[in-house]
């Protein structure tokens, strides 16, 4: 008989644990895994696909029992390769594995409906990196409902990189360029980025410009003027991948394969006018 080397410990890889969407779900994957006596080993892959591919690795030389993959680098073939049980969370990728994510394309289009009826009509996106395909399917979302309201104009599209720093250069950038009423920040780290960067050329947020962000991190409350957002449900995506990887580890039947929960609209002072 073949015994099949097992860790009890699962690899969960992620882009960024600095950007503060992902302590939130690495939190909910360990606290879940731990109820079934797995440990988490922790993988930032900055987004790079070497870096990937080398996790990939070592964590197969650990003999994990699974992975959680939070990221979209790896091309088909090296993550047909694994052959340990895989969950994919947050950022889809094409390929049939179990998926969790958020409607990224439908709170895309929320966010972008919640500024025009505030009374926007230059609405600015800031994308996310276009390698993401949840940065892209937000762009959708949001060139779509600019068109079906009558006001897309591609050069209101600001080309971000999920992080703030970046995210306020490129807001100071267009804003001395085009008249922008108002900014859908394609998460939010880059919607404090567009915040410092509006207040820093002395206009008011959100009289002179209102700002919506996306991702719902704790940060937002803590501005000034508290920042609305379209609030992704980060723990609960975390906790169900973990027990989809459970059952799969487990060789248990799923009860569905591909989730897609919903986001919500957190109404804030950055996009209420007349107040
Ligand atoms: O802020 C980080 C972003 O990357 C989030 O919006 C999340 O969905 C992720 O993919």
């Amino acid at each position: 008989t073949l015994f099949k080397k097992t860790s009890k410990t699962i690899g969960l890889i992620v882009p960024d644990i600095s950007n503060p969407f992902f302590p939130e779900l690495v939190r909910a994957v360990e606290d879940v895994m731990n109820i079934y006596d797995y440990t988490v080993i922790l993988c930032n892959s900055d987004e790079k696909n070497e870096k990937e591919k080398e996790y990939m690795e070592v964590l197969k030389q650990k003999y994990v029992d699974g992975i959680i993959l939070t990221t979209n680098q790896l091309e088909l073939d090296e993550v047909s390769e694994i052959n340990v049980p895989v969950v994919v969370l947050d950022r889809p990728l094409n390929h049939s594995f179990p998926s969790v994510i958020a409607d990224n394309y439908g709170g895309a289009r929320l966010a972008t409906r919640h500024l025009y009826e505030i009374g926007c009509r230059r609405i600015a996106h800031i994308q996310g990196p276009s390698h993401v395909v949840n940065a892209v399917e937000r762009f959708n979302g949001y060139r779509d409902e600019m068109k079906e309201l009558g006001l897309w104009d591609e050069r209101l599209v600001i080309l971000g990189n999920y992080q703030l720093k970046q995210a306020k250069e490129a807001v100071l950038q267009a804003l001395k360029e085009y008249d922008i009423d108002g900014i859908f920040a394609g998460n939010d780290a880059m919607a404090v980025g567009a915040l410092k960067a509006v207040q820093q050329l002395g206009l008011r947020v959100p009289e002179d410009v209102a700002i919506i962000g996306y991702d719902g991190i704790p940060l937002t409350e803590m501005t000034t003027p508290e920042l609305s957002t379209i609030s992704q449900p980060i723990y609960e995506m975390g906790a169900i991948a973990a027990r989809i990887l459970v059952k799969k580890i487990e060789g248990k039947p799923l009860e569905q394969i591909h989730y897609v929960l919903p986001v919500e609209l957190i109404e804030r002072q950055s996009t209420r006018k007349g107040e």
